[in-house]
């Protein structure tokens, strides 16, 4: 980053002496204003709950444009990485900064592959959840579990180590997430098969048993890939912060991760998908296209705590460029299955066509983002309802390592440890329980 010839001056009405305070640019996108001195020269906080305005760290992975609907990944628009890229090369990217050339990218997967499968004492830890539970909740124990089987890769301020804990991570969750589906429907787990590429592999676990061959379809192969490489990073969302937060402690990799697998599974997050699967479902079962009116209604009232899901974003106040893409690859999908006709798309296109005409959703800028549409392409692959955020947490697994990363390789870095505005009891002395 690069200090600015600007700077900000802060001064107060009730005569305290003004302070002058540095501002940074970086290469694109809002300048900031360096507040680390603030506290120490004025005896303030600065006051931002949700970190409306607030910049967490300095970062050379995502760039987001809200106001454009623009999302790179290093510098690389996301619609040429989706088009022209699949998610080994993203991950490649993402990582190290750079799209490999063809000796690089065999190089790498090869390395991913040669860590797909996990320790066979993993399969016990499933054994303690009820076959119910939802694949969320197992996957948290699960990525945690991981640093209990890598002693020799837990050292987060060590390159090597950040470097094996990070393939090891890319390599496993489709693996963990496939083992969640299998005990969820009383099925043995299917082990990797290194001969199929990332996302055919993550398939074959999902859906092959011992009894028949399982022939991967390349357009759903295809589809799933694009859907890895969707979700991969987003720039510092609530779960990357919390991967990063959980890591400026110093606590291992996998401890990191496993923070923002529970960060994501939020319906408010990554559990979005799922809950606009869900709210898609029971509009088609109330009566569908006929009964959207009735649901937009509900969602404008604000007293009936009824969103949109997979509608609105912090950060994109114009189209989620993501949603776009999912949206084709939705009509790549069901024309390939032939489900062109699938009610639930058609429903989730109605919505879109009257969201966006409408003046609630126009005034507040709430247009659909990436989970809009993710959920009816998983779904039309086979992938139940409850496990569209393990695939999520599974593709945003490289972008989570990614910032941890980061963020670990910068000097500036501290534990994170944020103040407050404190409202509670001024001191006061504890009284006899026969007095209280
Ligand atoms: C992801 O941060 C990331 O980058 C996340 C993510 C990633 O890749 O990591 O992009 C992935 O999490 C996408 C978002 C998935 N979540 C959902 O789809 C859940 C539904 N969306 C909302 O909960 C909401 O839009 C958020 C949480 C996504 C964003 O909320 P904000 O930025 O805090 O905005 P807000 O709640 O203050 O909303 C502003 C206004 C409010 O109305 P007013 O009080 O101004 O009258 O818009 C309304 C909200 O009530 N609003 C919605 C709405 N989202 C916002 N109203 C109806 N339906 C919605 N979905």
């Amino acid at each position: 980053m690069k200090l600015a010839d600007n700077k900000a001056t802060l001064s107060f009405s009730d005569g305290k002496p003004s302070i002058d305070l540095p501002m940074y640019q970086g290469t694109v996108g809002p300048d900031v204003i360096d507040i680390r001195k603030l506290y120490g020269q004025t005896g303030m906080f600065t006051y931002d709950p949700g970190f409306l305005s607030t910049a967490s760290c300095q970062s050379a992975i995502t760039y987001i444009d809200g106001d454009k609907g623009e999302l790179l990944y290093r510098g690389y628009p996301i619609e040429q990485l989706a088009t022209n890229c699949d998610f080994m090369e993203t991950c490649h990217l993402l990582l190290y900064g750079n799209l490999p050339d063809a000796a690089g990218k065999e190089d790498f997967t090869k390395r991913v592959t040669n860590h797909t499968m996990v320790n066979e004492q993993m399969q016990f830890f499933l054994r303690g959840f009820r076959r119910d539970a939802h694949p969320m909740a197992i996957m948290t124990g699960l990525v945690g579990a991981l640093s209990a089987f890598y002693h020799d890769s837990t050292d987060i301020n060590n390159p090597q180590h950040r470097e094996i804990s990070a393939l090891r991570l890319i390599a496993k969750m489709p693996t963990l997430v496939a083992m969640a589906y299998k005990y969820s429907m009383g099925q043995p787990y299917m082990y990797p098969k290194n001969n199929l590429s990332y996302a055919g592999n993550f398939m074959h676990m999902m859906f092959a048993t011992p009894c028949e061959e399982y022939v991967v379809n390349p357009v759903i192969e295809r589809a799933m890939d694009r859907i890895f490489v969707l979700h991969a990073d987003h720039e510092q969302n609530a779960s990357t912060s919390t991967v990063r937060l959980c890591g400026s402690s110093g606590t291992n990799p996998f401890a990191a991760i496993a923070a923002g697998v529970a960060c994501l599974w939020g319906p408010a997050h990554g559990g979005a998908n799922e809950a606009c699967l869900n709210m898609l479902e029971d509009i088609q079962k109330t009566g569908g296209i006929a009964k959207v009116g009735e649901f937009m209604e509900q969602v404008k009232d604000k007293n009936s705590g009824v969103k949109l899901m997979g509608f609105g974003h912090r950060v994109y106040k114009n189209y989620d460029p993501r949603a776009k893409l999912m949206q084709e690859t939705c009509k790549e999908v069901l024309a390939a299955l032939g489900l062109e006709n699938d009610p639930l798309f058609k429903l989730a296109m109605a919505l879109e066509k009257i969201a966006l005409e409408d003046d609630y959703f126009v005034s507040r800028k709430l247009y659909p983002n990436v989970d809009f549409y993710s959920g009816i392409v998983q779904r039309a692959i086979g992938i139940p309802v409850n496990m569209f955020t393990g695939v999520f947490a599974l593709a945003r697994t490289v972008g989570w390592i990614a910032q941890l990363n980061e963020m670990i390789s910068d000097p500036e870095y501290k534990i994170g440890r944020p103040r407050q505005l404190f409202t509670g009891s001024v001191k006061r002395d504890v009284l006899p329980i026969s007095q209280r």
